[in-house]
């Protein structure tokens, strides 16, 4: 059986469509059973109907509470297909904090990307916040999700240089260029939550058989560790 995921979504949705790409290619294997948004009118949404995946749109602001909202989300999820022993649920630019009772539903099965390298950044602008910051290494982390925003066990990070600000390269550019990566390394963290690979002890997380790191192209330099896996490269990589 393959792999059930529930995509959550507030926006754009691009990591959503690198996810069905990677399925799509065969790299991935799992399947996208539900994409769910808290805004109606996320892209996301458009995204997963023009593949004909179930899309529902499930605004916050019709609920009493945080709890009576995740309880709402839960019950979808549940309904198709992804549970406390089946599936994961993946986060892609979802903009809410979710409650210990949602997490409690998916033990070790919420995982997130987050723009910046973490701990450094959390929050809601993470690589414009590196950029402002000056930092000269970037990146994204992809993580399991715990009550603390931005915090869980690490899976997988891939790290970028930032041009200082002076030479022209503002957070927007940074951003476009981590967004580029989030697009391998979410897909490739997913392959291994599928795969039953990720071992989680504490805060370390074991992904048995994986190579310590991989390299970019010199034009596109860059690190990811643990290393990309074939199929999950940038397109203007070799491997
Ligand atoms: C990404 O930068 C992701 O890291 C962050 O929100 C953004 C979502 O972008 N959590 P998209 O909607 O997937 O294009």
């Amino acid at each position: 059986m393959t792999f059930p995921l529930a995509v959550l979504v507030s926006g754009g949705g691009s990591n959503l469509q690198s996810i069905l790409d990677k399925i799509d290619s065969g790299a991935l294997p799992a399947e996208v059973r539900l994409v769910l948004s808290n805004k109606a009118d996320a892209h996301g949404l458009e995204r997963a109907r023009g593949k004909g995946i179930p899309a529902v749109a499930l605004p916050h602001t019709g609920f009493p509470s945080r709890l009576a909202f995740d309880q709402e989300m839960v019950r979808i999820i549940r309904e198709h297909g992804v549970d406390e022993d089946r599936g994961a649920v993946a986060l892609a630019g979802f903009m809410r904090m979710l409650t210990p009772e949602f997490l409690r539903a998916f033990p070790r099965r919420v995982v997130n990307i987050h723009p910046a390298l973490l701990p450094s950044f959390p929050g809601t602008h993470g690589a414009r916040d590196a950029a402002d910051y000056g930092v000269r290494l970037a990146g994204c982390t992809v993580h399991f999700v715990d009550e603390i925003m931005d915090h869980g066990p690490v899976i997988i990070q891939a790290a970028v240089p930032a041009l200082p600000a002076l030479s022209g390269e503002g957070g927007e550019a940074l951003a476009a260029r981590i967004l580029r990566l989030e697009h391998c390394v979410y897909p490739q963290a997913l392959c291994w939550l599928a795969q039953g690979r990720l071992r989680i002890q504490g805060r370390h997380v074991l992904v048995e058989g994986a190579a310590p790191a991989s390299l970019g192209a010199p034009d596109s330099p860059h690190i990811v560790s643990p290393g990309l896996e074939p199929g999950f490269f940038p397109a203007q990589d070799s491997a």
